[in-house]
């Protein structure tokens, strides 16, 4: 059926016509009735305006369109990157890390490139102190490169302390308890082979967890334990982070040398801390991820309190976040070595969320954060029951 297309129609006209000026008008006629006929049936078809029987299944039980085209992009393997805009694009969400992202970009491009049958596209470890991005930048990077979180395959390795936890991954032998489901790493690449795996917080796991994943990276594949089956790791990107070192990491982030030297230098403090040789060896890349400073503390704390906003449907205005409140932010994070953007935003959502709810409940769309020195208040400046803008002196004020 998709075959019919409007030429089909187009056709039947020119020979109606062409008729019409050589003779037999009555085969004219239903040459241009026949065109009607054809148009009419590819509007009802396309506009799945058919009866049930003669639709296709898919117009009738899902978004046939936006599946086509995930397919489309599932067949099509990604073969080459442009890595300035993929750098970009990634820049515009992850502040403050710009040499780390561009040189991932770069070497992604490289790989993505010269695949290889019998490894991984790339495995990479981020590393660097809490807070400064890098489990955010895993999962930008697994929204720009295949869009959709269907292709994000996140595991907290902090869950695998003991060294029996890694049957939870790679599955469980015959005769034990779980042996009837796969491994939740061996199911997810069984599932989705082109995606990310991220391994937030490597380090915390086992060592003999970290060595199960050797294979992974070595030669390609996983076996799911319950089975035997082999799970291709050849379309996949690994992302370990770790926190490891982070002092010094910090120190290689902020030194004068070339991409190379940052990694290796990255890479031997890791040795130092809670890898081993052999695992580390195995990885790629280190990249260095810098501590964050000065406007770039402003710059992610407003991208986090927009983000809160968003939660409760509400826009933030434009100008509409105080100053004064960003400049509290880059004040306590300059002092403070622990806990990162992270602690910040968890008081700033504590401080605001009821204040956001009770907006968005008065029928508020659009507020902006005021710091009155005992706390911050949240105005509404647009709701829908005005759907206009209200005049700074009239705004609403939620202070509790
Ligand atoms: N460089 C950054 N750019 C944009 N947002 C950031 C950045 N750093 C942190 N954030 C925001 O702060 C939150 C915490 O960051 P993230 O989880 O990426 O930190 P992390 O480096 O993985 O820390 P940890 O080592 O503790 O896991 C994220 O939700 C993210 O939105
Ligand atoms: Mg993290």
């Amino acid at each position: 059926m998709t075959g019919l297309n409007p030429w089909l129609g187009r056709l039947f006209i020119v020979l109606g016509l062409i008729t019409i000026d050589h003779a037999s008008p009555a085969l004219a006629r239903t040459l241009v009735v026949g065109a009607a006929v054809v148009a009419v049936f590819i509007f009802l078809y396309q506009g799945s305006y058919l009866p049930r029987f003669i639709m296709d299944v898919l117009d009738r039980l899902t978004n046939k369109a936006s599946l086509e085209q995930a397919y489309a992009q599932r067949s099509g393997k990604l073969v080459t990157i442009d890595a300035d805009q993929l750098a970009d694009r990634i820049i515009a969400r992850v502040i403050g890390q710009n040499d780390a992202v561009h040189s991932i970009a770069m070497q992604l491009r490289r790989r993505f490139a010269a695949r290889r049958a019998d490894k991984p596209i790339a495995v990479f470890c981020l590393a660097g102190a809490p807070g400064t991005g890098k489990t955010h930048f895993a999962k930008v990077l697994a929204d720009e490169l295949y869009g959709g979180k269907g292709h994000l395959h996140f595991f907290d390795m902090s869950q695998f302390g003991q060294p029996h936890a890694a049957a939870s991954l790679f599955g469980q032998a015959r005769g034990y308890v779980g042996s009837q489901t796969y491994g939740a790493l061996t199911a997810a690449l069984r599932d989705v082979p082109d995606s990310i795996v991220l391994l937030d917080e490597f380090e915390k796991a086992h060592p003999e967890v970290h060595k199960r994943f050797l294979t992974a990276w070595n030669d390609g594949f996983i076996t799911e334990v319950s089975d035997g089956a082999r799970v291709a790791t050849s379309d996949a990107i690994f992302i370990l982070t770790t926190n490891a070192a982070s002092r010094r990491i910090g120190e290689i982030a902020e030194q004068n040398q070339t991409a190379e030297d940052r990694g290796r230098l990255a890479k031997a403090s890791l040795l130092d801390a809670q890898f081993a040789p052999e695992v580390l060896s195995r990885i790629d890349e280190v990249f260095a991820f810098r501590p964050l400073k000065g406007l770039d503390i402003a710059r992610v704390v407003a991208l986090e309190i927009e983000a809160i906003a968003q939660q409760f449907g509400l826009r933030i205005a434009g100008g509409g976040i105080d100053p004064k409140i960003l400049l509290d932010s880059i004040e306590t994070l300059s002092n403070r070595l622990q806990g990162g953007v992270r602690d910040l935003t968890r008081a700033l959502e504590r401080q605001v969320t009821d204040k956001l709810i009770d907006a968005r409940a008065a029928g508020a769309v659009e507020v902006r954060l005021i710091d009155r020195g005992s706390g911050v208040t949240v105005e509404v400046t647009r709701s829908n029951a005005t759907a206009e803008p209200l005049q700074p002196q009239s705004a609403e004020v939620l202070n509790n």
